[in-house]
């Protein structure tokens, strides 16, 4: 392999797997249950808003840090659900997506050889971030069934190179909400040991048991945590990669150092739209969870009746399922077989592990789809038992 070392690390990281998986799809007409992206697209007024920013001439460089009128609405839905009082003009980043974010935050705030504590199975760029910033990944491992945060583990997890606590929460792929108690927990490890604390909250909004509780709102933890979210997942424009960081100054100045030499900006018009939905009334944001936990409830529903163990999620785009009960040992087998025996399209669980054990048994399918194609899918899956 010519080139950089670092290339073949990165090769093999989940986007294979993802690749192979859409791919299968295709090539057997099946109901692609593998990525999370929604098929209906978001809101008409947002996407009214981006046409009109085009043509109003919004088509060049936007500002480095991110359109005034975006950095505003996100400090605002910061205040407004979760009374986190920004300013707009240090404490906010624009990003290309969440994905930008978690990159550029793990360039800035990790040194080589620096450990970063992060929940597995780890959302895939997690891995790929932590490697290109020289970085070295510590697990700690959320089990089935409840896929809870074991917060011994965590503690037991930190070294004198623990640098910071990487969270996701909603998490992707289980599904778990963290709890106001299992943040209080990683917390007071944060506070114990100067931790810095980067979480991914792009799920924010897709909550159906529970409540999301933002790390940042916990005493003693705005300094020293970075908060990420994006567009993508809330107004269902996956495509636009729009994102954000918000925190304290010195640490969203850091980000946005190493921010500007990746893309530098993007998605100019797409920007003052972004601002058009997160002012979006309350009915907007109880619909998406309510559509969702319905959608939730009717995958999660089918996947029982066909046999797997389901363990049903608190949040985000997907359930989790033990592929044991239909015969099979390993999830990879499973996903590989699922398309031409059912027509179907799942990602094993293995891919996001670094203990690949720990995941072998389980596949994750994505609920964000029209509730006609979910029970299309289940009436499909139905076929591996008949
Ligand atoms: C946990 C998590 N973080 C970040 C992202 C990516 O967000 P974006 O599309 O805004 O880059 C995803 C997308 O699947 C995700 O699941």
């Amino acid at each position: 392999m010519p080139g950089n070392p670092l290339v073949p690390r990165l090769q093999g990281l989940g986007t294979t797997i993802f690749a192979e998986m859409s791919a299968l799809a295709l090539e057997t007409g099946s109901i692609n249950l593998g990525q999370g992206f929604p098929d209906d697209d978001g809101p008409q007024a947002i996407k009214q808003a981006a046409v009109d920013a085009i043509w109003a001439g919004r088509n060049q460089y936007p500002p480095g840090i991110g359109v005034p009128k975006l950095r505003l609405a996100i400090a605002e839905h910061q205040r407004r659900f979760y009374n986190l009082e920004l300013d707009p003009d240090s404490e906010v980043l624009v990003t290309a997506g969440a994905t930008e974010a978690i990159a550029a935050a793990m360039l800035a705030m990790v040194d080589a050889g620096d450990e970063v504590i992060a929940l597995e199975p780890y959302y895939d760029s997690y891995v790929a971030s932590i490697v290109m910033a020289g970085g070295v990944r510590v697990p700690v491992t959320l089990h089935a069934p409840d896929f809870r945060l074991d917060v011994e583990r965590l503690r037991n997890a930190v070294t004198s190179r623990t640098r910071l606590i990487l969270l996701n929460s909603p998490h992707n792929p289980t599904g778990t909400v963290l709890t106001r108690d299992e943040l209080q927990a990683v917390a007071a490890v944060a506070i114990e040991h100067d931790l810095y604390v980067v979480t991914d909250e792009v799920y924010e909004h897709l909550v159906y048991d529970g409540e999301h509780v933002p790390i940042a709102r916990l005493p003693g933890m705005w300094e020293r945590t970075l908060t990420i979210s994006s567009a993508g997942k809330t107004f269902a424009l996956t495509g636009w990669k729009i994102g954000w960081v918000t925190g304290p100054s010195a640490l969203v100045a850091a980000v946005r150092t190493t921010k500007q030499f990746l893309t530098y900006v993007n998605g100019a018009p797409f920007q003052p739209a972004v601002a058009v939905g997160l002012g979006l009334d309350d009915s907007f944001y109880a619909t998406l969870a309510s559509d969702l936990r319905r959608k939730r409830d009717l995958l999660c529903a089918g996947l029982a009746s066909v046999g797997f163990s389901v363990f049903k999620p608190a949040g985000t785009y997907f359930v989790t399922a033990d592929v044991r009960p239909l015969g099979y040992g390993d999830g990879v087998t499973f996903c590989r077989d699922l398309p031409k025996r059912a027509g179907v399209v799942a990602i094993p669980h293995s891919v996001f592990y670094d203990n690949v054990e720990t995941g072998r048994p389980l596949v994750r399918f994505a609920f964000c789809k029209r509730d006609e194609v979910l029970v299309e899918a289940v009436s499909r899956l139905g076929q591996l038992v008949s």
